[in-house]
């Protein structure tokens, strides 16, 4: 079944959908769930082709589509995209906060700067984008979705940085959702859980989750892009027009297990890897 089976095609008609890390992945087909409900989208990542990709893909549903390069962490020129995309897009009405930094370590193995990293891309990402496109989404009442992780609610082994970082994004939106109501800002954040063809799989279990699979997700398969894009756009729409400050958990209940079935996948992944020493099973 199709979004725009269950919706009005033209629900995001006229309204501007900005996705960080919009590229590919998850965030990508967020992108692709408002276009095909009629939005025009911007898009900003740090890789020139994977953006042309995506606007192809976008344009081919019928958006109008602004792809620029911009690192989250470098604030001015995020501020010059999304100033931008008023002038060709129109006011921003959604705003996806996606773009996001992985890779498991032994929190003893991690250095300073690895840690600074994640929490640069996540956490100040997130809020450097909040931030520019705040004007914009008070002129529309407008809201903003954060993509989170289960790693900000359940321990998750060589995970230590993107836990912290994380957390850090679902307090923000809560604060900044307590802030901005007043300005008719709607913000909330979505939770994937294991969501296949991602690059978050491939670097947290890759193939090794597929074994733990029925064990690590109750509803016993991976989700998927699309499924991700239909919360987001939930939340965007009327039918959350009260729904401010929430975290949606969106994982076909994997956070109701814990991270065990992870930690096997990933030691198994990355055995190698993992100093003797590092490991207490
Ligand atoms: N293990 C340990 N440390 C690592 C690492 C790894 N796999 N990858 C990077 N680091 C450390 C680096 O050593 C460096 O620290 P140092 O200066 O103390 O040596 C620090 O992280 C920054 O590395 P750098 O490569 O300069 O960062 P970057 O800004 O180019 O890349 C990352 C950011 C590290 C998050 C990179 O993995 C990335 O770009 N990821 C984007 C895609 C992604 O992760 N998607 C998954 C989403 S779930």
């Amino acid at each position: 079944m199709l979004l725009r089976d269950l919706l009005p095609a033209d629900l995001f008609a006229g309204r501007t959908v900005f996705v960080t890390g919009g590229g590919s992945g998850i965030n990508l087909g967020i992108a692709r769930a408002f276009a095909a409900l009629g939005a025009n989208v911007a898009l900003c990542g740090r890789t020139q082709a994977k953006l042309d990709a995506a606007r192809a893909e976008l344009e081919a549903l019928g958006a109008k589509v602004f792809a620029q390069t911009a690192d989250v962490r470098d604030a001015p020129r995020l501020a010059e995209v999304i100033a931008q995309t008023a002038q060709l897009l129109g006011a921003i009405d959604v705003l996806v906060c996606g773009a996001a930094g992985n890779f498991p370590i032994p929190a003893e193995a991690l250095s300073t700067n690895g840690f600074k990293s994640v929490v640069d891309i996540d956490l100040l990402g997130s809020f450097n984008a909040t931030r520019a496109a705040f004007d914009q989404l008070a002129r529309t009442r407008g809201n903003v979705i954060f993509v989170s992780a289960g790693m900000a609610y359940v321990p998750y082994p060589y995970q230590a940085h993107v836990g912290a970082a994380k957390a850090g994004i679902d307090m923000m939106m809560k604060n900044l959702a307590l802030e901005w109501g007043r300005h008719g800002i709607r913000l909330n954040s979505i939770v994937p859980g294991p969501i296949e063809g991602t690059e978050g799989m491939k670097r947290l279990g890759g193939d090794s989750f597929e074994r733990a699979r029925s064990r690590a997700i109750p509803l016993g398969r991976y989700g998927t892009t699309e499924e991700i894009g239909q919360a987001a756009v939930f939340l965007a729409s009327p039918l959350a027009a009260y729904v401010t400050g929430c975290v949606l958990v969106v994982d076909g209940g994997s956070n109701l297990v814990g991270s065990l079935p992870f930690r096997e996948a990933i030691d198994a992944m990355h055995a190698d890897a993992l100093d003797a020493t590092t490991r207490r099973d």
